[in-house]
């Protein structure tokens, strides 16, 4: 199927190609989530596929750690169930929500009664990685090259473009593809004049490994909620657990006049854990190293460049309170699959034609984005409350999840459940309990306000979610 200006050409040749020619039907920047999994998929259709990869050494990183089911299902449609196998993943069952010391356990819902329970992976995201970096390399019609990526090689008379420059152990180089992927993260360097949007940060997620730390409930996902920002916590291998701490920017209790990070740490993080998770907490802050990553918000937008696709966090990002990025990236390499299927585009030389399905591409996606995307925005602005109003939201959106209307909403943070409209039913009954939940707070005294404090509730409800679904529905 490997094509050459129409013909088809034999592997073993095409294999020559890329290696002689550093010439492919695709070439693909980036070895990470979405990168490898698109190299192995369009591998076995046939095509013909350069994957780059700035390092080849195992990622050691706080991001990617908890794997949906929505993401375990989409990794199986794949093909690529078995680079969750022989990671030390452990399975996960649900959420552990805690309130100001209040818990409620919210496990993932069957989907039918019939169907399997739905099952999540927390991993370390280095050892899921170079499970997908094997099956690349295991793919005869991939060849992997460890280079760095600097920019596009575009044709000097049309728009087109022809492949990428990079940097090989200080020499420069050139690949050429009739496709070009930018798979290359959050940081990519593609975006620029391709793109119309740039990424937005409101805070930073600090992280720490814990050793042996007994969580509240193992197997489920911890978001622990109260007077600061959220705070996760997760197992991600037999000893090692993750404890992500959500600091918004700027930040007065994280100012180097107040202690830095590590003061805030100490003073505001620690007395609200669990009491057997203070001790590893604290050996974890002395011995491990904090480290940090932005939590952004990129809304996607049609890849418009002839003969370039940019794909997965280059493309479009949440907050990652929800862990839904590689489910959303795994999720558009099923896409993918289907619309650049050889049937659907026998070769990628023409443009016109991928084009079109990549902006067919763009609307399919949100089926399964749309929901995890505007969930992460909204759940951390509740979580996240900073005002009077935003703190009734959230105590509204407790009490729902302990009323235990909670099937939808959790099935929809699971990747499992892709309905927008669902969502926003959902979150507007959060909005009328919390109004509910604070006229049931509300003196006797002081009822000739509640008209008033209710209307500022909802005005809140609609400031969270109203330009989440535009961004959804314009970009
Ligand atoms: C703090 C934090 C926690 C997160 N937790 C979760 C979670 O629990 N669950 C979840 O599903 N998602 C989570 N995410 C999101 C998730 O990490 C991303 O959505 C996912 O990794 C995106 O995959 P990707 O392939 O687009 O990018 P990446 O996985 O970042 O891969 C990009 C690859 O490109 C390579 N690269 C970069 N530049 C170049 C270049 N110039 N040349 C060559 N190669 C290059 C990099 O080395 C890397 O291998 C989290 C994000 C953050 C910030
Ligand atoms: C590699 O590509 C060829 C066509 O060039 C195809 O016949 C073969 O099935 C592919 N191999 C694998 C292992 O996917």
């Amino acid at each position: 199927m490997t094509s050459l200006n129409g013909h088809a050409v034999p592997s073993d040749q095409a294999a020559r190609r890329r290696a002689d020619h550093h010439e492919a039907d695709v070439v693909i920047v980036g070895a990470g989530i979405l990168g490898c999994a698109l190299a192995v998929t369009l591998g076995r259709q046939g095509r013909s596929v350069i994957l780059l990869e700035a390092s080849m050494k195992e990622p050691d990183r706080i991001v990617g750690e908890l794997l949906q089911p929505g993401g375990v299902q989409a990794l199986e449609k794949l093909g690529m169930s078995d680079c969750l196998e022989d990671i030390d993943a452990i399975s996960v069952k649900g959420y552990y929500i805690s309130y100001h010391g209040e818990p409620v356990e919210l496990d993932y819902p069957r989907e039918t009664p019939s169907s399997p329970e739905p099952r999540g992976r927390a991993f370390h995201h280095g050892r899921f990685v170079m499970k997908l970096r094997q099956a690349a390399l295991a793919c005869p019609n991939v060849t992997v090259v460890e280079t760095k990526a600097t920019g596009l090689v575009t044709s000097t008379h049309s728009k087109q473009v022809l492949g990428v420059e990079c940097v090989t152990k200080d020499m420069k180089d050139c690949y050429f593809a009739q496709l070009t992927v930018a798979a290359d993260g959050y940081n990519s360097v593609f975006r620029k004049g391709n793109l119309p949007h740039k990424p937005t940060r409101r805070s930073k997620f600090w992280g720490l490994e814990m050793i042996d730390a007994p969580l509240p409930s193992p197997c489920c996902g911890h978001v622990l909620l109260g007077d600061i920002a959220p705070i996760l916590m997760y197992q991600i291998g037999t000893h090692e657990t993750r404890i992500l701490i959500d600091i918004p920017e700027n930040l007065p209790a994280a100012s180097v006049k107040n202690g830095g990070v590590k003061g805030y740490m100490r003073d505001c993080v620690l007395p609200v854990l669990p009491k057997d998770v203070q001790k590893p907490f604290l050996n974890a802050l002395e011995t491990g190293s904090l480290r940090s990553m932005p939590n952004s918000f990129l809304p996607a937008s049609t890849n418009k460049t002839p003969g370039l696709m940019i794909l997965g966090d280059a493309l479009n990002m949440r907050h990652p309170l929800t862990g839904g990025g590689m489910t959303v990236a795994l999720n558009d390499v099923c896409v993918i699959r289907d619309l650049l299927s050889p049937e659907a585009v026998p070769s990628f030389e023409d443009t016109e034609l991928v084009l079109k399905q990549l902006s067919r591409f763009h609307w399919m996606r949100k089926k399964s984005s749309t929901v995890i995307n505007i969930l992460a925005q909204a759940l951390y602005m509740l979580f996240a409350a900073d005002d009077k109003n935003l703190r009734a939201l959230q105590q509204g959106c407790f009490r729902y999840f302990q009323i235990g209307y909670v099937d939808q909403p959790v099935l929809m943070l699971a990747g499992l459940l892709k309905q927008p409209l669902v969502l926003v039913s959902h979150f507007f009954t959060v909005a009328f309990l919390a109004i509910w939940v604070q006229f049931r707070q509300t003196p006797f005294t002081h009822l000739l306000l509640f008209p008033f404090q209710s209307v500022m509730v909802f005005w809140t409800a609609c400031v969270v979610i109203v330009p989440y679904i535009l961004a959804e529905l314009w970009s």
